[in-house]
C-alpha cells in the first residue's frame, strides 16, 4: 500500500479560481519541466491566464488584462480529462 491509498496520506487540493490563478493548497511538489524543484509553501497560486512575469507563479496582472474564465465541474461532465 502507498501513501496515496492510505487515509493518512496528506492531501492536495487545486482550487480553479473565477477569473485567476490556480490556488493549490496543501504539501505539493512543483518541477520545472527538468525535474527541478520548486521551492514551494504550503500554499502558492499558478498562473493560469499567462500573463505573469513570474511564471509559473501568479504576480496578480490577471486583474490588470482582465482575464476572464470560471471553470465548472458541470461543464465536464461525461468527459475524459488527462
Ligand atoms: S492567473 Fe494571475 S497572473 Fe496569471
Amino acid at each position: 500500500m502507498n501513501n496515496a491509498e492510505t487515509s493518512e496520506a496528506p492531501q492536495v487540493k487545486i482550487h480553479v479560481r473565477r477569473n485567476g490563478s490556480y490556488f493549490v493548497e496543501g504539501p505539493a511538489v512543483l518541477l520545472d519541466s527538468e525535474g527541478n524543484r520548486f521551492e514551494v509553501e504550503e500554499k502558492f497560486w499558478l498562473c493560469r491566464c499567462g500573463h505573469s512575469e513570474n511564471k509559473p507563479f501568479c504576480d496578480g496582472t490577471h486583474k490588470k488584462v482582465g482575464f476572464q474564465s470560471d471553470v465548472r465541474v458541470a461543464d465536464h461532465e461525461g468527459q475524459k480529462n488527462g
